[in-house]
């Protein structure tokens, strides 16, 4: 079966030109302007945006957090995913104390039985003593080739530094890139312990007690660890401006260091922690929502090139059932919120539209850079002869409005409530199949696959990265 996509303006990261693209089965086989060649069918895509399907490496689905399990599984979290132009995710598999990190990864692959679109796994570490080091490496052999390390939440995930400079150490010898989720969860811990001793007990004082200092130590700690163990590193969704400053000097210096910032960094602030009645729940995620301030030096670290992606981090949770058992006391609002579906659309809108980044930045970021960092490339992350023909078929002139009402995660609400977005995703194509066509779900559960992925090679890294 052939399909060719025809007359349609054809964006990558480096590339944007009128080209059409010839599909066979499952990947790309043509790439060119006015391809004369036989299809089964043909899409007209004149007047539209012809881009790489999205690609989300920082998501959280059937994921338990704070006593409770994120609201999207793997089939309405990656339907959703794809509804806004995503046709990859990689999902954090969460590792138990004492237990086998390769079992946590075959609960994953079950977990993700039924996802709509293709998938790869992180491993998510909390006990990496010595004697299991070794699954480190059969991890790799499996396509697990990123781990993540949380700096934050004492007691449950946080693992200590001797912990994280041994995994940096091993992940640096045999190909994978580690990832920070850099907080310091103690001095945190303290701050919450004091806010509610003294009834401060509303969803601000998460914000009031995860300062953007208690992030930038942690990410200057997760730093100079990292170069301690001569390893690649990866800091999940930086908030603030000490943060991406202390990143920015770090890769100045010639430091493999990456990042990534989330939309809604970009596009929040603090203040929605403080609407009124308990509706701050709904943006109670961790690290917090920042000043106004944090926002602008984010878009301009994406423009600089100090920051590398931009992923979700979606973790939902219903307002009702989910958010409120943190009524009485912000610690027990369970961290995150829902965002899969909107990346392309946020990131399209408020960032090409209102010329902040560029088009090919913009593919850059959602699709290509993501892809390259966490070893897809050039398998997806791009339109080229032989890649999966993962495609997005984009409307730049569509405009819609984002509510709880329309979007498709499973969660009774939306951080971005009446924001109006122009641009948006028409079609959507998954391994070259059709999953969705204006509007019209096409895909079924269980047709997404698991991705080994290659390990991180530095060398491979265009130099757009240093
Ligand atoms: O609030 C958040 N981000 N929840 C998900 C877990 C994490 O910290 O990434
Ligand atoms: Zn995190
Ligand atoms: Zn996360």
């Amino acid at each position: 079966m052939a399909t060719l996509i025809h007359n349609g303006r054809l964006i990558t990261a480096d590339r944007d030109f009128d080209a059409d693209i010839l599909i066979e089965g499952e990947t790309i086989s043509a790439v060119g302007p006015n391809l004369r060649l036989p299809a089964d069918s043909v899409i007209d895509a004149n007047g539209r945006f012809v881009i790489p399907g999205g690609i989300d490496v920082h998501t959280h689905l059937d994921a338990s957090v704070g006593g409770t399990v994120s609201s999207d599984n793997f089939e309405s979290g990656t339907r959703a995913a794809a509804f806004g132009g995503t046709t990859c995710i990689i999902d954090f598999a969460q590792q138990e104390q004492g237990k086998s990190m390769i079992e946590a990864r075959d609960m994953w692959l079950k977990k993700a039985e039924k996802a709509v679109i293709d998938f790869g796994l992180h491993m998510s570490i909390v006990d990496a003593g010595e004697e299991r080091l070794d699954e480190l490496d059969e991890l790799v052999i499996l396509g697990v080739t990123s781990f993540k390390l949380f700096m934050a939440y004492p007691g449950t995930l946080m693992v200590d530094d001797a912990t994280a400079l041994r995994v940096l150490r091993r992940a640096a010898q045999i190909g994978a890139l580690t990832c920070v989720h850099a907080e310091n969860g103690a001095v945190i811990d303290d701050l919450v312990r004091a806010a509610i001793s003294e009834g401060k007990t509303d969803p601000i004082y998460h914000a009031f007690t995860r300062p953007p200092l208690t992030e930038s130590e942690a990410v200057q700690r997760a730093i100079a660890l990292a170069e301690q163990a001569s390893a690649p590193l990866y800091v999940v969704h930086v908030t603030s401006e000490p943060s991406l400053k202390i990143i920015a000097q770090a890769r100045r210096g010639g430091l493999p260091v990456f990042a990534e910032t989330c939309p809604h960094y970009l596009l929040l602030t603090t203040d929605e922690l403080r609407r009124e009645g308990f509706e701050g729940a709904k943006y109670v995620l961790t690290p917090p929502l920042r000043e106004k301030h944090h926002l602008a030096a984010l878009w301009q670290g994406l423009r600089d090139r100090d920051l590398d992606v931009v992923s979700t981090d979606h973790c939902p949770f219903n307002f009702k059932g989910q958010k409120d058992l943190g009524r009485y006391r912000f610690d027990r609002i369970p961290n995150g919120g829902p965002g899969i579906e909107h990346r392309l659309e946020l990131l399209y809108h408020f960032g090409v539209n209102e010329e902040r980044i560029s088009l090919k930045r913009w593919v850059e970021l959602v699709s290509t850079a993501p892809a390259k960092l966490f070893g897809l490339y050039p398998q997806k992350g791009t339109i080229a002869v032989d890649s999966d023909a993962d495609i997005v078929i984009w409307n730049p002139n569509k405009e819609h409005t984002i509510s709880a009402a329309t979007h498709h995660m499973n969660v009774d609400y939306s951080m971005y409530e009446g924001f109006t977005v122009k641009g948006a995703v028409e079609t959507v194509f998954s391994r070259g199949e059709v999953i969705l066509d204006h509007g019209r779900w096409l895909g079924a559960p269980g047709r997404g696959r698991y991705i080994e992925r290659k390990p991180f090679n530095l060398l491979e890294l265009s130099p757009s990265f240093s």
